[in-house]
């Protein structure tokens, strides 16, 4: 029995789909425990390119039970549209594999209203959020305005639960931002078509979890966003508001401080950002442009290209301390071919003072300047190498590099986007 928690270091767009598709073979479940359709993983299969936001990575694999977990959010229609595609392109077997939890909260239209109302409110001070509507669904969880996917099950329950809940939403949009009220009639019968397709795949997902665990299977947890978007240990306020640490995972699938646990932490070679927020050693020249058009750095979400820079050292080791990470994999070290040298910040400078932390007080992120470690570069295109010695020499080093900065060993170096392009070091499993 093992169970393998898989997160993002830093703020999200690791290639978490890549390698969770990767391992799914390994497993007996893969499952989704937090955040919603705020996602885009992308997985490359056959020359086919997927992009998950709600269903996990790793339905390609033809045994892997798929499951939403308890702390997600939502949104029906996205999640039909998503078994849509799969059921055209790999048929209804795939389906049968997919189980939500009955406890995962509801992405209802208003929250993606007032998530794009709060944003126009917050102006220049916004957070960029993908606009699905995941704050607003949070904050109602919290709040227990929120229905819950079993709620569903059940129209009674549901007009029961939908009606004051509705009329507190359409105070609050009509009074407070005067958008017109929603209607009952028509968010219910929407919601009880989705319910009609959903019903058979709704249960009791930490039970199938337990059930696989007593029998000594393994289980892969996939997170979404990263560590830097983490509610409580991200860049607050600019995080999403969920918790994608590896104990989030692990709330949010039912499962509690379970040992042993493998957490493998998906560094990307150098670092993005989607959205607003501080971002260290973002690079607003030509080598971020070269990273961003090399890397195909467009969000899989959103469309928005994204923020790029070197690898931030100081917050990977930020995110291992947080996530307590066990082995690490660094994905698109492809992209950084032909860079004469690379930079690793190693530290910030703030002020006259060289720190090795990220600091907790956001008025200095912006103080933050990096201290970089120069390495060589390799000119050769890595995309076709399998195994750790076809590397280029110099290109083994920055691998070699990260885990003597990390202390934390590289078990997964990755390539490329396609499945074969992963170079396996250590077994995770
Ligand atoms: P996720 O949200 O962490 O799953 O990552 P995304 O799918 O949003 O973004 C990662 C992007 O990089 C996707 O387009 C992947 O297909 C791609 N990708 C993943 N690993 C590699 C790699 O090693 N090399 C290259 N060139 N692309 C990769
Ligand atoms: P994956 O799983 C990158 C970012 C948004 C925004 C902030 C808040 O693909 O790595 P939200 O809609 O969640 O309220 O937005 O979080 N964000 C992501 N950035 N990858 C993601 O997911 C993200 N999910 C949310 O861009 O800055
Ligand atoms: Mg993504």
């Amino acid at each position: 029995m093992s169970v393998c928690v898989v997160v993002g270091t830093h703020w999200g767009d690791e290639g978490k789909g890549k390698i969770v598709d990767y391992l799914s073979n390994q497993v007996e479940i893969v499952a989704r425990a937090q955040g919603g359709n705020n996602a885009g993983h992308t997985v490359v299969v056959d020359n086919a390119k997927y992009v998950f936001h709600l269903i996990p990575s790793g339905i390609l694999q033809p045994n892997s039970i798929c499951l939403l977990g308890d702390g997600m959010v939502i949104d029906p229609a996205t999640l039909l549209e998503e078994m849509d595609i799969l059921l055209e392109k790999r048929g209804k077997e795939s389906l049968d594999r997919l189980f939500i939890s009955g406890r995962a909260n509801l992405v209802m239209p208003y929250h993606k209203i007032l998530d794009n109302l709060y944003e126009q409110l917050r102006g220049a001070k916004k957070i960029g959020t993908t606009g699905r509507g995941i704050g607003p669904c949070y904050e109602d969880k919290v709040a227990r305005w929120g229905i819950r996917m079993a709620d569903l099950l059940d129209k009674d329950n549901f007009a029961r639960r939908l009606k004051p809940i509705l009329k507190y939403k359409n105070l609050i949009l009509e009074r407070i931002f005067n958008h017109p009220p929603l209607s009952f009639e028509e968010i219910f019968s929407q919601y009880l078509a989705f319910a009609d397709r959903l019903a058979a795949h709704i249960s009791d997902t930490s039970c199938l979890i337990y059930r696989s665990l007593q029998q000594g299977k393994s289980v892969l947890i996939e997170g979404a966003q990263g560590t830097m978007l983490d509610l409580d240990h991200g860049t607050y306020p600019f995080v999403t508001s969920s918790s994608p640490v590896a104990s989030g995972s692990l709330l949010g699938s039912g499962l509690g401080p379970i040992s042993p646990l493998e957490v493998l932490g998906i560094c990307k070679a150098y670092s993005t950002r989607v959205g607003e927020g501080p971002f260290p050693t973002e690079l607003d020249n030509e080598i971020g442009q070269r990273l961003q058009e090399k890397g195909g750095e467009y969000g899989a979400t959103t469309g928005r290209p994204r923020r790029c820079g070197w690898l931030d050292g100081v917050i990977l080791k930020y995110a291992i301390r947080i996530n307590q990470i066990t082995s690490l994999a660094i994905t698109k070290l492809d992209v950084l071919g032909g860079f004469p040298t690379i930079n690793f910040a190693r530290a910030y400078r703030i002020g006259e003072e060289e720190v090795d932390y990220f600091p907790f007080n956001p008025s200095l992120w912006d103080q933050c300047q990096p201290v970089y470690q120069e390495l060589e570069g390799w000119e050769e295109d890595i995309s076709r190498c399998r195994s750790f010695s076809q590397l280029p020499l110099t290109c083994q080093r920055y691998i070699e590099f990260i885990e003597d900065f990390t202390g934390i060993p590289v078990s997964i170096v990755s390539v490329g986007p396609s499945r074969e392009a992963t170079i396996m070091r250590k077994e995770i499993l």
